[in-house]
C-alpha cells in the first residue's frame, strides 16, 4: 500500500518547533510558531480557562454526544463575540469546529459543494496552510496583492484592482485582523471600500479571524468583519479560540455562515453539518465547553478580558521595543513598520538565507519568509536580537 508514497514535505512553521527544541544553546530565541508566550517564555493556561475547567470537572455529569453542531450555547456566544451584540442573528448560524483550521476546512468544503471548482482569492502572502486547505476542499486558489515588503504596508490599491477584476461568485478569503504573516492590516475606510467592492462585484467574503483581541482590542479587531456583515448579503467566517483563549491543543473554533435570510442560513448550516458528519462527525467538546462557561459568566469573562488585554499590550510594547532596538542597531528607520503593525506577527523582509543565518549562527528561530512571532520576543534582549538581525543583513 504505502510503497509508492514519497516522504511528505514538513510544514515550514511546525518544523521549527522540533528544531528549536533540539537546539542545545541556552540563549536561543523562538520567534517561530504562532503561540503566545509571557515574559518568562511560557504559554500559560489563562486564569479564566483554568477556573472554567475546574467548574466543568465538578459539574459535568455525562460525556454523551452533543450533536453535529457541538455546543450550541458556545456557538451562540461566539456569534456575539465575533459579529457583536447588534448582529443580525436571525441570518447567522454557527457550527463548532476543531479549531480555526477545522472551521476553514469545513467552510471550504461547503463552498466547494455549492460551487464545485470555484475560485478562492488569497492574500499574497497568506498563512501558508490556507493554500493546501482550500485546494483539498476542492477550490481553486488565486492570489490578490496584499503586502509591500519595501514599506511594510498593505498594497490596497493593487488589491482592489485585482479583486475588481474577479468573477462574480468568486470567494475572497480575508484575514479579519492581525494579518498572518505580515502584521499589516486594513483600516476602517479600507474595509468599507472593500465591502462595497465585494458587494458590487458579487464576490463572496470568507473571513478567517484567528487573533481577535491581539491587535487593537476585542471589538476593534472585529470591526472590519462587522462592516462587511452590515453590507454583504452573505458571508462565511472561520473563528479560532486557540490564541485569544490560549487553548491551542484543545482545538476550539467556530464556522459561521450569514445567509440572505433565516431560511437560507438554516439550510446552509444543515449542509455544513452534513460536511462534518462525513469528515469527523462531531467536534471535540472540552475546550469549547470551557470557553462557553467563560463567555456566559460575567466575572470570568471580565477576568479573561483583562488577561487578554495584558497579553495584547505586552505585544504592542514589544513591537515598540524591537523597532527602537532595530533603529539603534541599524541606524535606520528600515524596520519602523514593526511598531505600526498589529497582532502576533510581522514580516521583517529579510531573505531566506539571512533567516537561515539567524538560526545557524545566532540560535534565533523565525519562519523562512522572515515572519517573527512578536509574543516570543525576549523583552530584556531586544538589542541582542536587533544586533543579530543587522549582522546577518549587512
Ligand atoms: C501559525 O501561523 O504559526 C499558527 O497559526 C500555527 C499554525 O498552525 O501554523
Amino acid at each position: 500500500m504505502f510503497e509508492t508514497l514519497q516522504p511528505a514535505q514538513p510544514d515550514k512553521i511546525l518544523a521549527l518547533i522540533g528544531m528549536y527544541r533540539e537546539d542545545p544553546r541556552p540563549d536561543k530565541i523562538d520567534l517561530g510558531v504562532g503561540v503566545y508566550k509571557d515574559e518568562h517564555g511560557k504559554t500559560v493556561i489563562m486564569r479564566a480557562v483554568r477556573e472554567a475547567e475546574q467548574r466543568l470537572y465538578q459539574t459535568q455529569s455525562t460525556k454523551t454526544y452533543l450533536g453535529l453542531a457541538g455546543d450550541v450555547a458556545f456557538n451562540a456566544a461566539m456569534v456575539t463575540l465575533v459579529f457583536g451584540a447588534n448582529a443580525d442573528t436571525k441570518r447567522i448560524r454557527a457550527c463548532q469546529a476543531p479549531g480555526g483550521s477545522g472551521a476553514l476546512r469545513i467552510l471550504g468544503e461547503l463552498l466547494a459543494k455549492v460551487r464545485p471548482g470555484a475560485t478562492v482569492w488569497l492574500s499574497d502572502p497568506t498563512w501558508p496552510n490556507h493554500v493546501p486547505m482550500m485546494k483539498a476542499a476542492g477550490l481553486v486558489t488565486r492570489d490578490y496583492p496584499y503586502f509591500d515588503p519595501a514599506t511594510g504596508a498593505v498594497r490596497f490599491d493593487a488589491m482592489m484592482e485585482t479583486l475588481g477584476a474577479a468573477k462574480a461568485g468568486d470567494i475572497v478569503l480575508l484575514h479579519g485582523c492581525c494579518h498572518n504573516p505580515t502584521g499589516a492590516n486594513l483600516d476602517r475606510e479600507q474595509w468599507s471600500a472593500l465591502a462595497d467592492l465585494l458587494v458590487a462585484r458579487g464576490l463572496f467574503p470568507f473571513v478567517d479571524i484567528a487573533y481577535q483581541g491581539f491587535g487593537d482590542g476585542l471589538d476593534e479587531d472585529a470591526e472590519g468583519l462587522r462592516i462587511l456583515a452590515a453590507k454583504a448579503p452573505e458571508m462565511a467566517v472561520a473563528a479560532s479560540c486557540s490564541k485569544n483563549f490560549s487553548v491551542y491543543r484543545d482545538r476550539v473554533g467556530a464556522a459561521m455562515l450569514m445567509g440572505r435570510n433565516e431560511t437560507e442560513a438554516n439550510v446552509a448550516v444543515g449542509q455544513l453539518q452534513s460536511v462534518t458528519r462525513g469528515m469527523y462527525s462531531m467536534p471535540p467538546d472540552h475546550g469549547a465547553a470551557a470557553v462557553r462557561i467563560i463567555l456566559e459568566d460575567d466575572a470570568l469573562r471580565a477576568d479573561w478580558l483583562a488577561e487578554l488585554e495584558t497579553m495584547r499590550l505586552r505585544m504592542v510594547s514589544l513591537r515598540e521595543g524591537l523597532a527602537e532596538a532595530l533603529r539603534r542597531q541599524s541606524n535606520s528607520d528600515r524596520y519602523d513598520f514593526v511598531a505600526h503593525h498589529r497582532g502576533m506577527f510581522s514580516r521583517l523582509g529579510i531573505s531566506p538565507e539571512e533567516v537561515e543565518r539567524l538560526r545557524v549562527e545566532h540560535g534565533i528561530y523565525i519562519v523562512g519568509d522572515s515572519r517573527i512571532n512578536v509574543a516570543g520576543l525576549p523583552g530584556d534582549r531586544l538589542d541582542y536580537l536587533a544586533k543579530a538581525i543587522v549582522a546577518v543583513t549587512s
